[in-house]
C-alpha cells in the first residue's frame, strides 16, 4: 500500500531534511515552507522514522478536504477507512489546530473528529462500543483557511528525541536543528569537528552520527511499532538496514569542550550512549584557550543570555571566539546563535547567513569557509 507522509520540521531546515527521504526510498518528495511530503509504504514509514535528522515527526496523511462546517468535517473524516487502520479496541486520542478558518474552535472540532471517527469504526468492525482499552493510536488534525488534513502520527515521541540525551545543560541545541547544522556544514567520514562551547554534546553526537551514517532512530521506538497495519517485520528489516549502513571504517574525529567540567561528563556519557562514545572527545577548557586544528570544521552555539548582565558576557565570549579563530584559521566554521550584533562581536562578516529556529527562538546560522 502507498501512502502519503508529511514530516513537519522547523523553517529553514526542510531540504536537509528532504535528504533522508529519498536515501530510503520514499517517491515524489516534495519540500514547503516548515515540512517535506513524501510517498511509500510501510517500509518507508518504518526507515523515514529511524532514519530522519532534521524533521519533527513523521505524520499518515488520511485525508485532505475543505471543510467550513461541522457537517462537512464529520462526513470528510467518517470518508476515511479508520477500521483498516486501527482495531476495534484501540485507544484513539485526537489533538489538532485551526488557523484562519471558520471551524475556528479546536475542542469542537476535536470533538466532531472523534465522534466521526467513532461512528465509522462501529460500522466498520460491527461493534456497539468502542473499549478504548487497547494500543495507543494518536490522531492529529490541522485546518488551514478552511482546509483540513487529517492525520496519524506515527513518531510519538518528537524525532529530536533520539534517546541519548537523558540530561542536558542549560539551553541544549535541538537535535533536529543540530543534525541540520551538521549537514550545512557538509560533515563527511573523514571530518574532523570541533564544538568549543559544547554543553551536553548535542553538536559533536549528531556530527559523529552523520559520519558514521548511523540512523539517529536506532536507539528509539516509535508509536507506529504496535500499529497493526504495519508489519513487525517491516520494523526489523528496517533496523537491520540502519545498522548494516553504519561505517565503523570512518576516521571521524569529534572533540568538545566546554568550561563546565559537568557538561563534559555529560557529553562523554551522551556521546556513549549515542553509540559514538569512540570517536568523541571531550574537555574542560575556556573558550579563550581555543585552538583548532587547521583541518577542523567548527560548529558551534555559543552561550546567549537574555539578561543584560548576560549579554555582556555572550558579547566577551564572542570577541574571543573570534580572536581565536582568527589566530587559528579552520575549513569551515558555522555558528548559530540569537544574538543580532554577533558579527560585530565576532569580529568579521559572514560568508552567508541562513535564519533557523531552535525550537521556538529565531537565531541565525553564520557561515565562514
Ligand atoms: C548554549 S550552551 C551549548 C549547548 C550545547 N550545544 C548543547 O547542546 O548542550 C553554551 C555552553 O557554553 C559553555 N561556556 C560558557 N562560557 C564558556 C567559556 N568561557 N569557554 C567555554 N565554554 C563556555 C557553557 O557552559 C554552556 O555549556
Amino acid at each position: 500500500m502507498t501512502y502519503e507522509f508529511i514530516a513537519p520540521c522547523y523553517f529553514g531546515t526542510e531540504r536537509s531534511a528532504a535528504f533522508d527521504f529519498k536515501h530510503v526510498g520514499a517517491t515524489d518528495v516534495t519540500v514547503t515552507d516548515g515540512r517535506v511530503a513524501f510517498r511509500g509504504d510501510e517500509q518507508v514509514l518504518a526507515l523515514a522514522n529511524i532514519f530522519s535528522r532534521c524533521t519533527e515527526r513523521i505524520l499518515l496523511l488520511l485525508k485532505r478536504a475543505r471543510v467550513k462546517t461541522f457537517d462537512e468535517l464529520f462526513d470528510a473524516v467518517t470518508s476515511v477507512p479508520w477500521e483498516d487502520l486501527l482495531p476495534a479496541n484501540a485507544e484513539f486520542p485526537v489533538k489538532g489546530s485551526s488557523l484562519s478558518s471558520q471551524l475556528s474552535s479546536v475542542p469542537a472540532c476535536q470533538s466532531i473528529v472523534k465522534k466521526a471517527i467513532v461512528e465509522r469504526l462501529k460500522r466498520g468492525h460491527h461493534v456497539g462500543v468502542l473499549p478504548e482499552d487497547g494500543e495507543l493510536y494518536k490522531v492529529r488534525f490541522s485546518i488551514r483557511k478552511d482546509e483540513l488534513e487529517l492525520f496519524l502520527d506515527t513518531s510519538g515521541d518528537g524525532l529530536h528525541k533520539r534517546g541519548y540525551r537523558a540530561h542536558a545543560t542549560e539551553a541544549p541545541i535541538k537535535e533536529t536543528l543540530a543534525a541540520t547544522m551538521v549537514d550545512l556544514a557538509r560533515v563527511r567520514g573523514d571530518s574532523l569537528m570541533q564544538d568549543p562551547f559544547c554543553g551536553s554534546g548535542t553538536l559533536v553526537i549528531e556530527a559523529a552520527q552523520k559520519a558514521l551514517r548511523m540512523a539517529p532512530g536506532l536507539r528509539r521506538h516509535f508509536i507506529a511499532e504496535h500499529y497493526s497495519f504495519v508489519p513487525q517485520q517491516v520494523w526489523q528489516q528496517a533496523r537491520t538496514r540502519a545498522l548494516d549502513e553504519i561505517d565503523r571504517t570512518a576516521s571521524f574525529e569529534g572533540i568538545g569542550f566546554d568550561l563546565d567540567p559537568q557538561a563534559i561528563e555529560l557529553a562523554a556519557r551522551n556521546a556513549r550512549l549515542a553509540g559514538v562514545g569512540d570517536r568523541c572527545r571531550f574537555f574542560a577548557a575556556d573558550v579563550r584557550k581555543f585552538a583548532p586544528d587547521k583541518r577542523s570544521i567548527v560548529i558551534t552555539k555559543p552561550p546567549y543570555g537574555e539578561r543584560l548582565g548576560d549579554l555582556a558576557g555572550a558579547a566577551e565570549l564572542e570577541k574571543a571566539l573570534g580572536e581565536a579563530l582568527a589566530a587559528n584559521p579552520v575549513q569551515g566554521l558555522y555558528i548559530i546563535t540569537a544574538d543580532a550584533e554577533f558579527e560585530q562581536n565576532f569580529g568579521k562578516k559572514a560568508g552567508k547567513r541562513r535564519k533557523l529556529y531552535n525550537g521556538m527562538i529565531p537565531c541565525q546560522l553564520y557561515m565562514y569557509f
